[in-house]
């Protein structure tokens, strides 16, 4: 059972392909550039680019792969969350694609994407898990049991974590994206008398607000002249606050839950000082950790040709209607 996997949501356009049988056999990305001169992702401009860069990639990933079109069982591609008309190229190449091919489409849930990119690799964790889902548009703890199966146990009620990091790493002129830039920034870095807010944390419950950070981290701007020091320092406090932050919220929900294994996912997933510091806690509390290579944690096909995999295995087909869904909450997906 061959599927191709086709995730057009944001700037990036990723696509893959996923045998049942063998696993992962190809896959292929393409990350928009253009964006970083206005400081963040023009959506007009990535649906102008996934139309122009799609199709070569996906001829280019079937003549790496050495297969014909006709070789594929479904095409499943990103409906949904992301911006409208991201989606709207990829749904459409999509759906043509399958409807001139005569197989099935599937329409993905991002999320649920990224939630199983850890499978995506070797000893990959088995359901049931407890999953941190940390992207540019969502921060959440998730109770996985199954395909389909999620409990949204506590999520942000603003920002995203890689939200703060893109708009911090603005104020700081570190570029875009902010994740990776304040991270490079960070290690130059080390403890200093600023410490910011770990939001949150001083109360009960897994709930994340990640919006009073970017302020707090402005007021520390301004006291003193932004020079290569000052902006390192400031990195690698908006970092530990991050990461503490998500790390002291994980730890209780695998105590209220008692998860044996805990999953990273998503594109700040890909941060390796997040990574050290759940292996710490992970160690501590004899929990097994995954998570993809960094390649999977950020957007990318794999984990939509994956999940498309899994869900045509279980029967799921979405039959001929065309449909994206730029909203769509995690909590309304069902198992196939
Ligand atoms: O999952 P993703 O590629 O796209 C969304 O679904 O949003 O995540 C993108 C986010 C951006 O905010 C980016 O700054 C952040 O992930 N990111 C990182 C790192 N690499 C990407 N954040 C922290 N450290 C990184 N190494
Ligand atoms: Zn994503």
């Amino acid at each position: 059972m061959l599927v191709l996997g086709i995730e057009t949501s944001c700037d990036d356009t990723g696509v893959a392909l996923y045998d049942r049988d063998t696993g992962l056999r190809a896959h292929a990305l393409y990350s928009q550039i253009g964006h970083a001169a206005f400081g963040g992702v023009v959506p007009e401009l990535a649906s102008r680019d996934h139309i122009q860069k799609l199709l070569p990639l996906i001829d280019a990933l079937m003549r790496e792969a050495q297969l014909p079109m006709t070789a594929l069982d479904a095409i499943a591609y990103t409906a949904g969350p992301g911006l409208a008309g991201a989606l709207l190229v990829g749904a459409a190449l999509a759906r043509a694609l399958a409807f001139s091919l005569g197989i099935p489409a599937l329409g993905i849930h991002h999320l649920e994407g990224h939630l199983l990119a850890p499978q995506l690799e070797a000893h990959g964790p088995e359901f049931p898990f407890l999953a941190l889902l940390v992207s540019g548009g969502h921060t959440l703890i998730a109770d996985v049991s199954g395909l389909g199966r999620y409990t949204i146990l506590g999520e942000s009620r603003d920002d995203a974590a890689g939200e703060a990091f893109d708009k911090s790493a603005k104020v700081l002129g570190l570029g875009y994206p902010g994740g990776p830039a304040v991270s490079r920034a960070a290690q130059q870095g080390g403890p200093s008398a600023l410490r910011l807010p770990r939001p949150l944390t001083d109360r009960p419950g897994l709930e994340f607000s990640f919006s009073g950070l970017k302020t707090a981290l402005v007021l520390a701007a301004k006291e003193a002249p932004l020079d290569e020091e000052r902006r390192a320092m400031l990195a690698f406090a908006l970092q530990e606050a991050i990461v503490d932050t998500l790390a002291i919220k994980c730890r209780r929900a695998l105590i209220a839950t008692g998860h044996k294994r805990l999953v990273i996912a998503g594109g700040v997933g890909a941060n390796q000082r997040l990574r050290e510091r759940l292996h710490k806690d992970s160690e501590e509390l004899g929990v097994a950790l995954h998570y993809p290579r960094p390649a999977f944690c950020t957007d990318n096909g794999a984990m939509i040709a994956y999940a498309g995999c899994l869900r045509l295995a279980k029967g799921q087909t979405d039959g001929g209607a065309f449909g994206i869904r730029p909203r769509w909450p995690l909590s309304e997906l069902t198992p196939p």
